[in-house]
């Protein structure tokens, strides 16, 4: 399990997916097409696919944090 601070720049986010297909159980598309952190996902999830996911992203719009260290993770 991850404990991760996982954010989405709803700004930068260009709608591709990959974060979804990627890691379906911690992003989420939403109605405007912008993709969204689903806490219990995360919370449940493997912090390499959690990373997998927000460095596929083309548009560098995920953010993740390590709380245990406070050391960005994501973009590096
Ligand atoms: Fe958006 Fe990047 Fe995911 S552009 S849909 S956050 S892969």
């Amino acid at each position: 399990m991850a404990n991760l601070d996982v954010k989405v720049d709803a700004d930068l986010c260009s709608g591709c997916a990959v974060c979804e297909s990627t890691a379906p159980d911690v992003f989420k598309m939403n109605d405007d097409s912008i993709a969204e952190v689903l806490p219990e996902g995360l919370a449940q999830a493997e912090k390499d696919l959690v990373v997998e996911a927000a460095e596929s992203c083309p548009s560098e719009a995920i953010t993740v944090v390590d709380k245990d260290t406070g050391k960005q993770i994501v973009p590096a």
